[in-house]
Formats: structure tokens, C-alpha cells, sequence
């Protein structure tokens, strides 16, 4: 990961002065079973940057042979022989793996369902250690949806690889976070709670972590209206917050931030968003140059 964000910030420089052509031989292919505009786009311009050419479809479920009856499998290996490297975005739990088994070419996991996002939390430690100057030593309150909202599980998994790292984790009572990933943390010693009072924790927190009640994910609207709406950020919780703490958020955001947080410095989830280009370049570059 640290050399990860070493090239990250190297790929800043890399945009600054224009970009560069150094992978204009190299074909890169997204394949999308599910929406998305940040990760899809970032992605493709990231590779652009990089000299190189994006082929794909970003409604693989429909513009694919997979309405046909194909295999995720039978996909990916036909794929692979166009490419030099898939993106791939899923609505099943471990699908990135599956592909990974049979592609000749690198995969990078751009979502499995409601399992793991790990681009996303790359960029979103990249974020903290620019804004905050480190990555350990913090406290960090995840919000929202994290029995269904990928992005915790992942940025859980990888907080704790650093140290004094306390957790907690603030969650309608029918989307608390899964039992696997506090067996993880339990594993690797990380320190964590889950809190119902939000205010309580972020008068400690160095990150608000904010999440999405992700609605494609329930069966039922009765129980996505139980989770939704109990937990918003607004100004007077920003106003118990400490001076030097942030707010993110994997976006899009669909009214757990209220806008009027916008304007006050500490919400980094737009500054956040613009860090994947780079984390994702510096993706890019690590597949063709291992
Ligand atoms: C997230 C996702 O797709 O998991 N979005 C993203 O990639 N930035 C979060 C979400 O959809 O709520």
C-alpha cells in the first residue's frame, strides 16, 4: 500500500504536466454488471492519462453475452485476449475472484456485490493520509449501510494493517456491520465498537466515514425505510466535531450528508472522489509494470 500511494502521488505530478503516453500499446477493458459513474469513469480516464485505449461496456448485464447464458467464466476468458487489463464490477460476491481464476491478464475488482471495494479504499486511506498527514493513530466512525455498503468491509479490512487504529461502527439496528469482518479486526487486534449515538462518537473521531443505505441490495422496502434517514450529517453535528477532523464519503450520497455541510472545510468527499484518478493510474501502472 505505501507504494502504492508513492506512485499515487507520483501520478498527481503525472496530470499536472499533462499526462503521459507510456501504455499506448496497452488495451484496458471495463466490464460493467452494475451502475456506477466515479469508479467506471476514473478508471478510463486514468488509463487515458496513461497513453492508453479503453474498450468496454458499462451495462455488461444487458450488452453482453451474459443475457445469452454465458458464464461469468467463458466471458472473462474470451475477454482476456482483448486486453491487458479488466476492471470488473459485479453484483456477486466474490465474481472478481471467480474472474481472476480463469483470466491470462490482471483483474482489478471494482465491486462484487456487497462484498468488497478495494480500489475505492485505497483511495480512500491515500485521502486521509492527505488530508490528516498520517494513517495511524486514528479514530474512525463508519456510518450507514455496512451490512450491504462494500466500501467499509474493505476499508476495514485495510485499516488494519496500521496501528492505533480504533473503529466504531454507527448502523441502523438492520444493517449493522457483518460478523466476518469483526472477526477479522479480532484476528489482526484492531480495536472497534459499534455505537448507536453518533453524536457521542464524533465528538472523538478524526474521520466520519458516511455511507449510502444501499437500496438495490433489500428484498423488502419496509426494511430499507427501517435503515434509512437515522443517521445525517448536518451542521450541528459538524458543530460537536473536532477543529482538524474530515468527513467522507464514497458518494453518491443520496441525503445522509445535507448539502449546507458542503461549504465547511472538513468535508473531503469531493476532494476524495478526485484522489481516485490518481490511486486508479497508480493501478494501472503497477499491472504493466510487475
Ligand atoms: C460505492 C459503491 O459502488 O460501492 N460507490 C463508489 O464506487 N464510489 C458506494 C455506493 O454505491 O453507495
Amino acid at each position: 500500500m505505501d507504494e502504492i500511494f508513492v506512485k499515487t502521488k507520483e501520478m498527481e505530478r503525472v496530470v499536472a504536466e499533462g499526462g503521459s503516453d507510456r501504455y499506448s500499446n496497452k488495451v484496458m477493458t471495463t466490464l460493467f454488471f452494475e451502475p456506477s459513474t466515479r469508479t467506471r469513469l476514473s478508471f478510463e480516464s486514468a488509463m487515458s492519462r496513461l497513453g492508453g485505449k479503453v474498450i468496454g461496456t458499462e451495462n455488461a448485464a444487458q450488452f453482453s453475452s451474459t443475457i445469452k447464458g454465458e458464464t461469468l467464466e467463458d466471458t472473462i476468458r474470451v475477454v482476456s485476449s482483448d486486453s491487458d487489463v479488466i476492471v470488473i464490477r459485479h453484483t456477486d460476491i466474490g465474481a472478481a475472484e471467480r474472474a481472476a481464476a480463469v483470466a491470462t491478464v490482471p483483474i482489478i475488482n471494482a465491486g462484487d456485490g456487497a462484498g468488497e471495494h478495494p480500489t475505492q479504499s485505497l483511495l480512500d486511506l491515500y485521502t486521509i493520509k492527505k488530508e490528516l498527514g498520517r494513517l495511524d493513530d486514528l479514530h474512525i466512525v463508519m456510518i450507514g449501510d455496512l451490512a450491504n455498503g462494500r466500501t467499509v468491509h474493505s476499508l476495514s479490512y485495510l485499516l488494519a494493517n496500521y496501528n492505533k487504529i480504533h473503529i466504531s461502527f454507527t448502523a441502523p439496528e438492520n444493517v449493522q456491520i457483518p460478523t466476518y469482518v469483526k472477526k477479522y479486526l479480532d484476528e489482526k487486534r484492531v480495536s472497534y465498537e459499534e455505537e448507536h449515538d453518533l453524536e457521542k462518537v464524533a465528538k472523538t473521531a478524526d474521520v466520519l466515514y458516511q455511507t449510502r443505505i444501499q437500496k438495490e441490495r433489500f428484498t423488502s422496502l419496509d426494511e430499507y425505510e427501517k435503515a434509512c434517514g437515522k443517521y445525517i450529517i448536518d451542521n450541528a453535528l459538524l458543530s460537536v466535531m473536532k477543529k482538524d477532523s474530515i468527513v467522507l464519503h464514497p458518494l453518491p450520497r443520496a441525503g445522509e450528508i445535507a448539502v449546507e455541510v458542503d461549504h465547511d472545510p472538513r468535508a473531503a468527499y469531493f476532494r476524495q472522489a478526485e484522489n481516485g484518478l490518481f490511486v486508479r493510474m497508480a493501478l494501472i501502472d503497477k499491472c504493466f509494470s510487475m
